[in-house]
């Protein structure tokens, strides 16, 4: 893992900015995992600010989102699909039909998690995922627990992540209770993973992931596995770094 602390938001913005650029340089028809929250917007804003410039070209980029809501309509302004809609992809010149987030919508939710798994393996696998954390280690919505799942499914929220993520509704009980998510085995497939750690609230979870240990308890630590990923934090999150 190729560690990167940066001085604040701003600074693992424009980095993690660069990098994803870089991919879509390298590759233009690269295919893209992509993340919600609030972590990933001061990228997600660089890289627009570089598609209107002319210096960043999606016409040929293809997206997967890690997870959605279920249910949830995706004119919700709650759900990733709006997220997505609003955050990145109306401001840069992607087909949309290129975009691909959960169904939250999808009557079978089971059908729909194999249908997504199988889009992601028909387009050749992810070049490059992008990734945040939980409080509690969650990567996409593979909650803490004593087992994991290896591809996209159903799953229930902790009160931890519901907690965390009433921020965004008008109160708790608004928050929805599960989630379609990519599987541990769907993110660890993808060819390179940058994952973004912004803030103090994030020092305990991204701690675990300097230590030697995988833990089904903060499901961050199986990245350790991953032969290639750039891990890019704040000062915030890092604090003095792991205890000595
Ligand atoms: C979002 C996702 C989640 C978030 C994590 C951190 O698609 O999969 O795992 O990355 O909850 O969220 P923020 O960035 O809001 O702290």
């Amino acid at each position: 893992m190729r560690v990167i602390v940066c001085e604040n938001y701003e600074e693992l913005s424009a980095q993690a900015a660069k990098i994803m650029a870089s991919q879509i340089i390298l590759k233009p028809n690269s295919i893209l995992g992509l993340a919600t929250g609030s972590t990933p917007v001061g990228m997600y804003n660089r890289l627009a600010e570089m598609n209107q410039n002319g210096d960043l070209d999606f016409s040929k980029v293809i997206t997967f989102n890690l997870d959605e809501y279920y249910p949830i309509e995706k004119t919700n302004c709650q759900s990733y699909r709006y997220f997505m809609n609003e955050n990145l992809f109306s401001k840069i010149n992607i087909d949309i039909n290129n975009t691909h987030v959960p169904n939250g919508e999808a009557a079978d939710p089971m059908v729909e998690c194999a249908r997504y798994e199988r889009a992601i393996a028909d387009c050749g696998g992810i070049d490059l995922q992008l990734l945040g954390i939980g409080q509690n280690g969650h990567i996409g919505f593979n909650e803490p627990g004593e087992t994991l799942s290896s591809v996209t499914h159903i799953t229930d929220l902790t009160e931890n992540t519901i907690k965390a993520n009433s921020r965004f509704f008008d109160k708790i009980e608004d928050v929805p209770k599960k989630a379609l998510t990519m599987g541990i085995g769907s993110i660890l497939k993808a060819k390179k993973i940058l994952l973004l750690v912004s803030g103090q609230n994030k020092h305990d979870a991204l701690m675990d992931l300097f230590t030697p240990e995988i833990k089904t308890n903060n499901p961050a630590t199986l990245l350790k596995v991953h032969p290639d990923v750039i891990l890019i934090c704040d000062r915030a999150a890092y604090g003095d770094g792991p205890a000595k």
